[in-house]
């Protein structure tokens, strides 16, 4: 008998906040398909998980950067819809970008970029059969700050970010439901899997990933299409929202600012 709940897929489900969301979705009853590179990792997840919460899971391993294996996950989406996918898989590049090179920039922006908007795609054509499903596509606080030596990285989530908000958009009538997730700091292997010290924030700075995923889904389960689980203020959210629209509403004014106009 097939699971009634469906199956949720989960990029970059080898560590950190995917291997969480993937400990999450399977208490909650999804049979799973978890996704990276590194086979060991995720197989040692999917025997546990299974033994522990009773749920069928299968692994793929794949690396998102590369077409080809893109491309059998996103055929693989198309072929039999899931019910979930968490859009997690992501890198850094982190460090001067001249330094870190053409290729290593390249190589993000294929992942965090081009993998997470054809895997959403894919998934939103599954959701279309059923009229349901859920798309979480996991950004960063730092959509919001260009950082030095992190160009492409905040590039990146910033393209994530209004990315699911245009999504957002086009299915406000629908019952499939968008998600962006803007992580702080969070406690995960990110840092030292591209050879930098763990600790590049103060320790106080961090999150557990256990924290971030548990708000994270507690805030899909709200209905939340936007979900920042270290925003304490949701004043400071209002603010930034109104700032947003109002400065939306008077650059497409159609008149030039006059201190452009002095000659
Ligand atoms: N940690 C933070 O402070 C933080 C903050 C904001 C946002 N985020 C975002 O959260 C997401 C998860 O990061 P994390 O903190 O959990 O880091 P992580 O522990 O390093 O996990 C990254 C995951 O992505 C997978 N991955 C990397 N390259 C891949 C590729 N080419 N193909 C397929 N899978 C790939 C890795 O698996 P394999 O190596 O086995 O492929 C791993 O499972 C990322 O999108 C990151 O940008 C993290």
């Amino acid at each position: 008998m097939s699971n009634p709940q469906g199956v949720a897929v989960v990029t970059g489900a080898s560590s950190g906040i995917g291997a969480t969301y993937a400990d999450r979705l399977a208490a909650q009853g999804y049979d799973l398909l978890l996704v990276a590179r590194r086979a060991d990792r995720l197989a040692e997840l999917a025997a546990r998980l299974s033994a522990q919460y009773g749920v069928q899971v299968e692994t793929l391993v794949l690396d998102l950067a590369n077409a080809s294996d893109l491309a059998r996950l996103e055929a693989r989406l198309h072929a039999e819809p899931v019910a979930v996918l968490i859009n997690n898989a992501g890198v850094g590049a982190l460090g001067p970008t001249a330094a870190t090179g053409a290729d290593a920039q390249e190589a993000l922006i294929r992942l965090n970029i081009v993998a997470l908007t054809r895997l959403s795609l894919a998934a939103l054509a599954g959701f279309g059969t059923s009229g349901e499903g859920a798309l979480v596509n996991i950004a960063s606080v730092l959509a919001y700050g260009p950082s030095a030596g992190g160009a492409s990285y905040s590039g990146s989530k910033a393209y994530v970010l209004n990315f699911t908000r245009s999504l957002q958009q086009e299915y406000a009538d629908s019952r499939i439901r968008i998600q962006a997730v803007l992580p702080g700091p969070i406690r995960t292997e990110f840092f030292k899997a591209q050879g930098l010290p763990d600790s590049i924030f103060p320790d106080t700075a961090y999150i557990s990933a256990d924290a971030l995923v548990d708000a994270a889904l507690a805030g899909l389960a709200k209905g939340e299409q936007i979900t920042v689980p270290t925003l304490v203020s949701p004043a400071l959210w209002d603010d930034i929202e109104g700032k947003r629209l109002a400065f939306l509403g008077e650059v497409t004014g159609g008149r030039v600012a006059e201190r452009y106009l002095q000659t």
